[in-house]
């Protein structure tokens, strides 16, 4: 079953004010291309602003908390992110998981947060180098997944990002094979974890997408859209991964 793709744009902590003049392009973009699905995730700070400039395109965060309010400093909740108009958020990035040492159990409870404040929760899993090398690619995803993925989770509200770490900012990217097969094994963990409707929720690829790889990836079975870094901060980059994921819509 072809899902409807998901070109999503993570900022990271990247963009100000003024780089919000790109959105202007992107939603242009989004709305001549209404067969796919087009969000930018941008620091918390910028999600007000780019939601008040653009208010017909999808914003979400980065990052939520996985209770809705108390002494958590720095911390952010999912009715706060729904308050400012976000729509979406990315849980479990592996950057958060590295450098904030972010559990399983966390990722997941994160999520749950957000599908009950009716976000919909963008659950990113993906493999280092060492596990690759080491043959335990897919070993480590599936227990990401174990962990990480609400039950609850639908075709509507839930969608899983693979995004293997090395592959991440440094211009590489795995094998249109080696994808598929990540992609195919993450499909089967999701009916074995929430049933019929893992075959309805999007799998995302993300790590180095970028407008000369976006349309194979994103023609790649079971690849349901594409979680972008460093391409989606302009439009210039963003704009023909968007039209990559259309070409590949067919
Ligand atoms: P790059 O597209 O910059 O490799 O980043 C991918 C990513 O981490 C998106 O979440």
């Amino acid at each position: 079953m072809a899902l409807r793709k998901l070109v999503a744009g993570n900022w990271k902590m990247n963009g100000s004010l003024a780089s919000l003049v790109e959105l202007d392009l992107i939603l242009a973009a989004a709305q001549a291309h209404p067969s796919v699905d087009v969000a930018v995730c941008p620091p918390f700070t910028l999600i007000a602003p780019a939601v008040a400039r653009v208010p017909a395109l999808a914003v979400g965060a980065q990052d939520c908390h996985g209770q809705s309010k108390g002494a958590h400093t720095g911390c952010v909740s999912t009715a706060m992110l729904v308050e400012v108009g976000a729509r979406l958020v990315i849980v479990g990035h592996s950057e958060r998981r590295a450098d904030q040492h972010e559990t399983d159990a966390e990722v997941q409870a994160k999520a749950a947060a957000a599908i009950s404040a009716g976000m919909v929760a963008i659950v990113c899993v993906g493999e280092t180098e060492a596990d690759r090398d080491a043959g335990r690619a897919m070993a480590v995803v599936e227990s990401q997944l174990d962990g990480s993925i609400p039950r609850d989770g639908t075709g509507a509200t839930l969608v899983v990002a693979y995004e293997p770490v090395w592959a991440i900012g440094t211009g590489r990217t795995p094998s249109t094979g080696d994808v598929a097969d990540m992609h195919a094994a993450i499909r089967a963990r999701l009916a074995g974890l929430i049933g019929g409707e893992g075959a309805r929720v999007r799998i995302l690829y993300g790590g180095s997408v970028k407008p000369d790889n976006a349309r194979e990836l994103l023609a790649v079975a079971d690849v349901d859209g594409a979680l972008v870094g460093g391409a989606s901060l302009t439009a210039a980059q963003f704009v023909p991964i968007i039209e990559g994921a259309v070409a590949a819509s067919g």
